[in-house]
């Protein structure tokens, strides 16, 4: 059998997750792709750091080790941050790598360019991770939903920000321990600034908004709020009037974003949307309402979607991440026309 040489960027929460899945599914894998898969190298940044069992593939603190003389299939980036993740990206599809990524800051902001660049080495782009955690968000509207318009989505994408809220409302902690917590888990980011002050969830949105329309709201223009300032007697007093307050992300067909928390009640379809559970809602034309919802963080569940990105890479007459869909080709003759 021929094989599919895969390299892992970063080896934490994440990296450390999709390592566990390759292994656990490894046979499965294989079967279903007719290959064997191999870890050819996991890039970290300190080579000093204890880590247990991680054998089975050499780790590198640099980078050229990693495309070495024979650059690898697939390179699944699990760094974060914008540099050196967008310059290991790019260097990889640089030669002919296909990419796997979850970093949302990163794909709101150059998404475009990666992409593009990918299309012109013949190879694939594909972040799934990027929104939503485990939850097949991006393929489900590019592969189930091509005919309808979308008019606008709803939703809870930061897992750290609804893990915090749900977590004080059930245990009477403070927001520090909550958020604590949700570091413990592996929930949040390294530095949690971004989950907490909605930038995580705004930068999905991002995200969202050109997967959906082609296109994203201004960025100065949307409104960003997070959860940093709630407290737990806010959250109390909500509960006692049969209220939750959920951090939510607002998008519509005009491009406009809000991202806040929202005080909703028990009849709101994302009142019981709880922990560290994200959930889209998605409003289209033709189908109506559809909800996705399901884990928004954590090593396995982010390993799942990224796992499952490598497979469609290898499927044949998957149109994910390839065509646009009616939302996108919408939207840009709407623009189009508006504008002339
Ligand atoms: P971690 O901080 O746990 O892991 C980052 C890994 O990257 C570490 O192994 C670190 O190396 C390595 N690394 C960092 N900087 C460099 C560098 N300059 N060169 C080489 N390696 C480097 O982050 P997460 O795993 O939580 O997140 C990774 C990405 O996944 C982020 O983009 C995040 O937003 C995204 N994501 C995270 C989710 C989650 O639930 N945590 C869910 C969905 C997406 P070392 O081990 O040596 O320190
Ligand atoms: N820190 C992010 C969250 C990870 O809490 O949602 C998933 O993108």
């Amino acid at each position: 059998l021929s094989e599919i040489k895969i390299a892992l960027l970063g080896l934490g929460i994440v990296g450390t997750g999709v390592y566990s899945s390759l292994l656990k599914r490894k046979p499965e894998i294989e079967q279903l792709l007719g290959k064997k898969i191999r870890l050819s190298g996991i890039l970290i940044k300190n080579p000093a750091k204890p880590r247990s069992d991680f054998q089975k593939a050499p780790l590198y603190s640099e980078f050229e080790k990693i495309l070495g003389k024979e650059a690898p299939d697939v390179v699944i980036e699990a760094i974060g941050g914008i540099e050196p993740a967008k310059t290991y990206i790019t260097r990889s599809l640089e030669a002919g790598c296909h990419v796997i990524s979850a970093n949302k800051d990163l794909i709101a902001r150059h998404g475009e360019e990666l992409t593009s660049l990918a299309k012109a080495r013949g190879a694939r782009f594909v972040y799934e991770a990027s929104v939503g955690g485990g939850i097949p968000v991006l393929r489900t509207l590019r592969e189930l939903l091509r005919i309808n318009k979308v008019q606008h989505v709803e939703g809870i994408l930061n897992g750290t920000s609804n893990f915090i809220l749900s977590h004080m409302r059930t245990t009477g902690s403070t927001f520090p321990e909550a958020l604590e917590l949700a570091q413990q888990k592996g929930y949040a980011e390294p530095d949690p600034t971004n989950d907490i002050e909605g930038l995580d969830a705004f930068y999905k949105a991002m995200v969202l908004s050109k997967w959906i329309y082609g296109e994203q709201p201004l960025w100065e223009e949307a409104e960003v709020k997070g959860i940093g300032n709630v407290r737990l007697e806010e959250i109390q007093l909500a509960e006692q009037l049969g209220l939750r307050l959920k951090h939510l992300v607002l998008l519509d067909d005009s491009l406009e974003l809000k991202v806040k928390p929202v005080l909703v009640d028990s009849e709101h379809p994302l009142y019981g949307v709880e922990g560290v559970d994200n959930a889209v809602r998605i409003q289209t034309d033709l189908l109506g309402c559809l909800t996705l919802q399901g884990p928004g963080a954590g090593a396995e569940a982010t390993a799942s979607a990224i796992v499952e990105d490598f497979l469609s890479l290898y499927e044949t007459g998957s149109v994910y991440q390839d065509k646009p869909a009616v939302s996108e080709v919408v939207h840009k003759k709407q623009s189009k026309e508006g504008t002339t």
